[in-house]
């Protein structure tokens, strides 16, 4: 059996390119089942490299001629690429390749998604669709022909020569391969204009196939406020004529930041408020935004090699989560980010698929853009912009843009333009970069004389190779306050460094009540021996919004442990306390939606585990039902006050205010169908305008067991709308109960409207279930086996989604016996496929070795 499991790539062994690029032009003649595509690339021997071996990558190519100097060579041909003999001196290459993009449904090099032409190169794509140093630090000016019937035909840069048959574009910034994009089919724009500051007027189009064309408005408004925001936050302006947004319904991951050439997964920029729900309009504006600021951080300053991946990932996430906190609310937006850290990028710092922030070896670099590069990557920015103050970032981020413009760059670049302009040893915050693992925080107190003192201690457990840590830089925010609730100190930074330090406050009348890590000023676990009251002290005095929520948090899940774990009662305390945040109509009907959430199965789970139990996924679910109905008892005249108050009158908006008090009203009505049998939720359903009210209501249907006739509805009402349909296959496995839910999913893949081959249908089905815990893990494995089986058949079609949906594995040593060996088997299973994919033996063999 060929090994699949590839060589592992290590970040120590990385070496310059042997040959440079100046220019690269490219001919495309498309069709389908054999395009070809000729390049011209200008090379010159790089004086920095140590190895003179020319290399080209290339896979799943055919290679019809290849010329240097207009000389016809035969290069040696591999599954990986070629190499050929080359002048000591500048040359130029020609080669001529033939593809297939009809039958490429790895959705990754050239490939077609209904009847359009689309690329995505990050990371290694590039090289499926011609030969080249597939390699980010090599950076050309590409320009690029498209020959073809198609009646749009789209490249990065500006426009040039169109014709019958053909268009030209030219990128006038060098770039790496992996930013290149290509797209051509028959496709309508939303257009608009945008001048930049200093009076640069630029050409503005969403591409979207013909009937989509009224789903364009609000991703345009959200990328000209992105624009906008770049310009007066960072001081960054867009750089070319264009700038196009192509929205594709074949994706495997949200969007792609090619050079003036953004390409979005549908679901990531399609909005209309009959189609869209409050949270798609959300994401969708971050998600624009994201793309949009990798103009600078990413693409004008990109990365050398693919370890550095959070050079740029980190960092954008950072700046759009600060977009949709200046957008927004910014203590919803902190919370919200907070919940999803902790729910996934935890998830995975605690277990086998733990890694560094920057990776040190790979397999397959797909596998690592994850919760952990991406979002502890932004963390890791938000505590150095706490730790040097705002001025210093703002200067630090000025020098890192005219210093490092047009360069591929490292952490160690990144992390010297914050040394120079403050004078700072940034030596041990590296040490973000470098160990895996969330670290836990232990803090306990001691008062005399006047004198309140917090002996801090931490430590980071193991991580896959990775059995010691060495204590990290902890910026860790701290108010006091005072016994009547009023603050006596207002937020403080420490600055904790050593695995164990103390901090201490003079001059206090009373003991005080802490409140310690506001605004989650570190990513790590915070354990603190504290009791209910002072939660609950804390929830109704606390001026930090993030840990008013999370007093309110740890109270609920305070009670939810006991119940689940000694049988306990809902606790009538955690009911109070909930009664009067709920009922205090000063704060942000967001904030107190969230407040009624409860933490999710996974997160109890996560802290079970964490505190030495084996989390029983039928005891969590059960618990947290009944402190659902207990709420729903015990709450129901305040939550029918909160539903009715937090009616929207008029034309649906999706800006933040309206869509907060559709939160907390439909957070209400979500406990009030527990209560009345989905009455309300049934007339909700049927006076519904928007998808928002409607899906909630729908929702709440099933929760009350109701819904069968609404659900039919659904699907006649939105059956030509494919991402509403994602939204139905979901919904039916996310609520189904825990020993239906894998039947259910497993029906819906016979459903006429399944296919494996859209990602997006695929996690609207498979992904549902591994979203759904107490379903997924169902005693008698029918989950893990129904994933296991789509899992296998995927993988050989498209290996990306396949590997990353293996992390619904990534939990299974938390679990008991049973459910390990069932696991283990799965996996094994999986493991044991003939021509697996590497993506895929990675995951799996990573999750494996737990
Ligand atoms: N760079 C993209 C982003 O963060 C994400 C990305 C990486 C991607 N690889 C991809 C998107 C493959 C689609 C397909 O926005
Ligand atoms: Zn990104």
């Amino acid at each position: 059996m060929k090994d699949m499991a590839g060589p592992t790539i290590y970040l120590s062994e990385y070496a310059p390119p042997a040959y440079l690029v100046d220019e690269v032009h490219l001919t495309f003649r498309l069709d389908p089942n054999a395009t070809r595509v000729l390049s011209r690339i200008r090379f010159r021997p790089n004086p920095e490299a140590t190895d003179t071996t020319f290399f080209l990558h290339g896979e799943q190519l055919t290679l019809i001629s290849a010329a240097i100097d207009g000389q016809p060579v035969s290069p040696e041909v591999s599954d990986e690429g070629l190499t050929c003999a080359v002048p000591d001196a500048p040359f130029t290459w020609e080669a001529e390749v033939e593809i297939a993009p009809a039958r490429n449904f790895a959705l990754e090099g050239l490939y077609m998604s209904n009847g359009m032409y689309c690329t995505q190169c990050e990371a290694e794509g590039f090289r499926k669709i011609t030969y080249y140093p597939d390699r980010p630090d090599v950076m050309a000016t590409f320009t690029v022909r498209i020959e073809g019937d198609e009646k749009v035909k789209l490249s990065n840069g500006n426009p040039g020569a169109s014709g019958e048959g053909f268009a030209e574009w030219h990128d006038p910034w060098p770039k790496p391969a992996y930013l290149f994009a290509l797209v051509a089919g028959d496709l309508v724009n939303h257009p608009d204009r945008f001048t930049t500051k200093s009076g640069k007027d630029v050409e503005l189009n969403i591409w979207v196939r013909p009937g989509d064309e009224g789903k364009c408005a609000f991703g345009m408004e959200a990328l000209k406020k992105s624009m906008t925001w770049d310009e007066d936050v960072y001081g960054r302006e867009y750089d070319l004529d264009i700038f196009n947004i192509v929205a594709v319904d074949d994706f495997n991951m949200g969007a792609m930041e090619n050079k003036g050439l953004n390409i979005f997964n549908s679901s990531c920029v399609l909005a209309s408020p009959e189609t869209s729900t409050d949270g798609n309009f959300e994401r969708i504006e971050a998600i624009i935004a994201h793309e949009y600021f990798h103009n600078w951080t990413g693409n004008r300053i990109t990365c050398r090699d693919w370890f550095q991946l959070c050079l740029k990932e980190g960092l954008t996430v950072y700046r759009d989560s600060q977009f949709t906190a200046d957008m927004r609310s910014e203590p919803v937006k902190r919370i919200s980010d907070v919940i999803t850290l902790r729910a996934r990028q935890f998830r995975e710092d605690n277990g086998p698929l733990a890694h560094n922030v920057r990776p040190e070896s790979f397999q397959e670099i797909n596998n690592f853009y994850t919760a952990t590069v991406y979002e502890k990557g932004a963390e890791v920015i938000g505590m150095l912009k706490e730790l040097v103050g705002d001025e210093a970032y703002d200067k630090a981020l000025d020098l890192y843009f005219t210093r490092h413009d047009g360069q591929a760059c490292t952490i160690e670049d990144w992390l010297t333009v914050f040394e120079e302009t403050t004078g700072r040893d940034l030596s041990q915050f590296k040490r973000w970069y470098s160990q895996a693992g969330t670290p836990r925080l232990k803090v306990r107190e001691a008062w005399e004389d006047g004198t309140y003192t917090l002996h801090f201690s931490q430590m980071t457990p193991p991580t896959p190779g990775q059995p010691d840590k060495l204590p990290q830089v902890l910026p860790i925010a701290v108010g006091l306050l005072g016994p009547n609730g009023d603050e006596v100190q207002e937020t403080t930074l420490l600055e904790m460094t050593e695995a164990e330090q103390s901090f201490a406050f003079p001059g206090l009348a009373a003991k005080p009540v802490p409140s310690i890590l506001r605004g989650f000023s570190a990513p790590v676990i915070l354990e603190r021996e504290t009791t209910n009251a002072e939660r609950a002290f804390l929830l109704a005095h606390d001026t930090d919004p993030f840990n008013k929520w999370e007093a309110g948090r740890m109270l609920a899940k305070d009670g939810l442990l006991r119940m689940i774990t000694d049988g306990a009662a809902p606790d009538a305390a955690y009911l109070g306390a909930l009664q009067a945040t709920l009922s205090d109509d000063s704060l942000d009907p967001a904030f107190r939606a969230l407040v009624l959430a409860l933490p999710s199965e996974e997160d109890l789970a996560q802290t079970l585990f964490d505190a030495g139990v084996t989390p029983d996924p039928d005891a969590i679910h059960a618990a947290r039902e009944r402190l659902l109905e207990a709420m729903a008892e015990e709450l129901e005249p305040l939550l029918t006050r909160l539903y009715h108050d937090h009616q929207v009158p008029g034309a649906y908006s999706p800006d933040a205010g309206p869509s907060a008090a559709r939160a907390l009203a439909n957070g209400a009505l979500a406990l009030l169908s527990r209560r009345d049998g989905g009455a309300l939720a049934a007339q909700q359903y049927a006076a519904a305008d928007n998808m928002t009210q409607q899906l909630a209501a729908l929702t709440c249907l099933l929760i009350a067991g109701k819904g069968a006739n609404e659900v039919k509805a659904f699907y006649d009402q939105w059956q030509a709308d494919r991402l509403v349909i994602d939204k139905w296959f979901a919904l039916q496995i996310a609520y189904a109960a825990p020993g239906e839910a894998a039947g259910v999913t497993g029906m819906l893949t016979q459903h006429p409207d399944f296919t494996m081959k859209n990602p997006n249908r695929f996690r609207a089905t498979l992904g549902a279930l591994a979203g759904n815990p107490a379903g997924f893990h169902a005693k008698d494995g029918a989950g893990y086996r129904l994933l296991a089986d789509w899992l296998l058949q995927l993988d050989p079609l498209n290996p990306q989604t396949t590997a990353r949906m293996c992390s619904a594995f990534e939990t299974w040593k938390r679990y008991d016996a049973d459910r390990q060996d069932l696991i283990r088997a799965e996996l094994e299973r999986i493991a044991a496929k003939p021509g697996l994919s590497r993506d895929t033996s990675e995951m799996v063999g990573r999750i494996l070795a737990a």
